[in-house]
């Protein structure tokens, strides 16, 4: 399904200038300046580095924070899925690489369509590859268009998710690649551990990338003894990306969810030097019901996904005050923390730090971004979900 642009309601667009209060619940929220100070970190990390920035978008499936993003030093920007990359095209990045396979024809067809329009403007498409059933057909997708594509060989570094094994299977399919130039550009590897991300401890996470940058580099070396070194090596997410960058093996990062964070990403623990990030990403809810012992707002899993746990209940203190359970698809149960302790009261706001952000925002088809706190700050914008549910 192809996106469309979005028209913002009057009724969101009346709130740009106005405070905090005046926004409805449930709503997804996004604090400005906590996203910015983020990016900016990553920006830092990255230019002292000498690292490529390459942030993924399926985290906020938006055209406008993918801008923000490039204004801030990314070379351009990551796509899970062929919509996700048109609705970034639409909103003006002209440099996106689908970190992923597409092999249905009627996709690869709409691929080597974006590939032509953003090369017509200046930019590029790229796109992950795995099989050479996969390269084939992309190769006679573009050959119909006249397009050119850059191909990135996808390799299994551990998580066992898509992917061709390293070392030789890897080094057979770049040579497949290869054979369909110039419309086929052999662009590198792309190598991520999704399953890395969430270790809990630096250790582990340690231990997990040490292991994959060991994969990365012998498939280097083979692919240099052919003649093949990768022009790029990209991979890398929020809990691991400092692990890459230290391996000297991977030349891009494409990190996501450090834009907004998440109630699981804050469970990991940091190990020395690790940069923190801040959350920023917030649904804004409101007691509709209060008893003795418990309190019940008004978001549920319509409002925030929970595939990686419930949310937080944000305190501006950054002490926990109140726990959140589950209390179905529109309310959640607070309680207390510390038992007797006391509660919001009916009609009180409470801020919840959604479990998981990529699939939290796709709930939603507008954010609205607040200047200056979540307390005391100003609507400053309302941001499209370009790619929602694509
Ligand atoms: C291929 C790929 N790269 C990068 C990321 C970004 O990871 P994170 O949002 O954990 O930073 C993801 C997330 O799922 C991914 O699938």
């Amino acid at each position: 399904m192809r996106v469309q642009a979005k028209t913002i309601p009057s009724a969101l667009s009346a709130l740009v200038g106005h405070s905090v209060d005046s926004i409805d619940t449930p709503t997804l929220v996004v604090d400005l300046d906590a996203a910015n100070r983020n990016m900016q970190r990553m920006a830092e990390f990255t230019a002292r580095r000498g690292l490529r920035l390459r942030p993924h978008g399926k985290m906020h499936k938006s055209a406008m924070f993918a801008r923000l993003q490039l204004q801030a030093g990314a070379i351009g920007l990551c796509t899970q899925t062929v919509g996700e990359a048109e609705a970034l095209a639409a909103g003006g990045i002209n440099d996106v690489f689908i970190s992923n396979e597409i092999v249905s024809p009627s996709k690869l067809h709409r691929v080597a369509a974006l590939a032509h329009q953003l090369k017509a403007r200046g930019g590029q498409l790229a796109l992950a590859v795995d099989s050479a059933e996969g390269v084939a057909r992309l190769a006679q997708a573009m050959h119909l268009t006249n397009a050119a594509i850059d191909v990135f060989v996808e390799v299994d570094i551990g998580q066992g998710r898509c992917g061709v094994k390293p070392r030789q299977p890897a080094v057979d399919l770049v040579k497949q690649v290869s054979e369909h130039a110039p419309s086929l550009r052999y662009a590198g590897l792309h190598a991520y551990h999704g399953g890395a991300q969430h270790l809990r401890s630096p250790e582990e996470r340690h231990t997990a990338m040490a292991r994959a940058a060991e994969l990365v580099q012998a498939t280097c070396e083979l692919l240099r003894t052919e003649g093949l070194e990768p022009p790029l090596v990209t991979g890398a997410g929020t809990g691991t990306f400092m692990e890459e960058a230290a391996s000297g093996v991977w030349n891009e990062i494409q990190p996501g969810s450090f834009l907004f964070m998440d109630a699981d990403y804050l469970q990991n623990q940091r190990g020395a030097g690790q940069i923190q990030f801040e959350s920023a990403l917030f649904v804004k809810s409101q007691i509709i019901s209060a008893s003795a012992r418990h309190v019940v707002c008004d978001a549920g899993h319509k409002s925030h996904a929970i595939d990686s746990g419930l949310p937080l209940v944000w305190s501006p203190t950054g002490q926990p005050q109140w726990t959140f359970a589950n209390g179905g698809d529109e309310h959640g149960i607070l309680h207390a923390v510390k038992p007797g302790g006391p509660l919001p009261s009916l009609g009180d706001t409470v801020w919840l730090i959604p479990g998981h952000c990529d699939p939290t925002v796709n709930l939603h088809d507008y954010i609205v971004v607040v200047h200056g706190g979540l307390l005391d700050g100003k609507v400053q914008a309302i941001v499209p979900v370009d790619a929602r549910g694509v």
